[in-house]
């Protein structure tokens, strides 16, 4: 898929209504691709589209999706939407992602950090999952993190109702967006359609600007040593468009090139446990000690 190629492909993009997502989204859709976007606010999200439509190439199509992803029933929604309007997908993104300071509950019951950053791109993709191998050679891309680093599934307490640390909490799902994308390239392999995780660096975006004053006072203290969105979007663009990653799959990329995640990251009987027990966070059949309730 190179830059001419992709022209008239249909790219998704969840958290593109600010930050990494946001400045994907108009970079994409700056080099010719169908860029459809997910928001949780209309006017955040009509905001963005404008944003996207100004950069867009000429015959570039932006189209925008409503949907709240910390809800199981948002995100099924969303899917159907998105098979009924889109005959084919070449690339998804699940970038949405938020840390929460304190421990809120989905409408489902999940810790609010784990249904969004995990659950969310896990669920999305799978319901997404026949349409991207009808369209391969497709993509899927999930935004994580070097926040992973020294972070491990706590798959006895997979709700946090026993201890809850918001960065602590942050970097296990970030962790488990590492171990999804395993798992996905593992599951996926020979259909070509391939999966890619990514760390953006540290961005000066809309990230940790929902936790008060102090966690505010802390993102712009770092701000001088942040990359802007831009910057931050670069990987994210070159692994939806680079032929350079059109036959490797599964992989960790920091700066455009692959990188070695943390051993725990690397553990694929932890990956396996992980989606199996995701599948049963999003059947509604949640066991006690094995994803909370
Ligand atoms: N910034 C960094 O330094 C950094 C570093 C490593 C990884 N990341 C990852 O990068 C990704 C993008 O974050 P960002 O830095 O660009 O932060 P951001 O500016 O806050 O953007 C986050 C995006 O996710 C959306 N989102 C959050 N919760 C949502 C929900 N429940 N439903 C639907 N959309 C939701 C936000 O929508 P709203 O506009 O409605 O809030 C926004 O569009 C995240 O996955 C984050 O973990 C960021």
């Amino acid at each position: 898929m190179d830059e001419l190629a992709l022209r008239g492909r249909q790219v998704l993009i969840t958290g593109a209504t600010n930050g990494i997502g946001l400045a994907a989204a108009e970079g994409l859709a700056a080099q010719g691709a169908n860029v459809a976007i997910v928001g949780r606010s209309a006017s955040r999200t009509k905001a963005a589209e404008a944003l996207i439509r100004a950069s867009a190439a000429p015959g570039a199509e932006v189209s925008t999706h409503l949907a709240d992803l910390a809800s199981q029933a948002a995100v099924r929604k969303l899917a159907a939407d998105i098979l009924a309007r889109y005959g084919k997908l070449d690339v998804l993104v699940n970038n949405a992602g938020a840390m929460h300071t304190t421990r809120q509950v989905s409408a489902d019951g999940i810790e609010l950090t784990w249904a969004v950053n995990h659950l969310a791109p896990f669920l999305l993709t799978k319901l997404l999952l026949d349409r991207l191998k009808a369209s391969a050679p497709s993509r899927v891309i999930t935004t994580a993190s070097d926040a992973h680093l020294g972070a491990t599934i706590p798959f006895d307490d997979l709700n946090a109702e026993r201890s809850y640390r918001g960065f602590g909490r942050y970097k296990e799902t970030k962790l488990a967006n590492i171990l999804f994308t395993s798992e996905l390239a593992r599951r996926l392999e020979g259909s070509n359609v391939t999966a890619h995780s990514f760390h953006p660096g540290l961005v000066a975006s809309g990230f940790n600007r929902n936790n008060g004053l102090l966690m505010d006072m802390a993102m712009l203290l770092l701000r001088p040593i942040s990359r802007n969105v831009q910057k931050g979007a670069e990987t994210l663009v070159w692994l939806a468009t680079s032929p350079d990653v059109a036959s490797t799959t599964g992989r960790y990329y920091v700066d455009m090139q692959s990188r070695l995640p943390s051993p725990q990251a690397q553990d694929m009987a932890s990956a396996r446990r992980l989606w199996e027990i995701s599948e049963a966070q999003c059947a509604g059949v949640l066991s006690r000690n094995e994803g909370g309730s």
